[in-house]
């Protein structure tokens, strides 16, 4: 399964964009230049994220989380979680969800 997540171009060098993904969203971002794509879920109870300062907050109880691998930083999110990085690849002009053998 392959499902194509923003276009290169539209993904900024800072901060991110927010992309409707069947029936959730994501965010899309750079981290190391590299175009990645987080489950818009905080490890905590599952609030939004907001991508702030370089990193994602969680506005509902404080928590902040890493952009270059998706780790807790701080707050009530469990020691040692990690936001949900989705698989992808770089296909042509876009970033692409990509599940299975495709
Ligand atoms: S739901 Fe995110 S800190 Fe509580």
């Amino acid at each position: 399964m392959q499902h194509e997540l923003a276009k290169l171009a539209d993904i900024p060098e800072t901060g991110s964009i927010l992309i409707p993904f069947f029936g959730r969203e994501v965010h899309v971002f750079r981290a190391g230049g590299e175009p990645r794509a987080v489950a818009n879920a905080c490890t905590h109870i599952g609030g939004p994220l907001e991508c702030r300062d370089g990193k994602f907050i969680c506005p509902w109880h404080g928590a902040t989380f890493s952009m270059e691998d998706g780790a807790r930083l701080d707050g009530p999110a469990p020691a040692g979680s990690r936001l949900m990085r989705l698989p992808t690849r770089v296909i042509d002009d876009a970033l692409v969800y990509v599940w299975g053998r495709d």
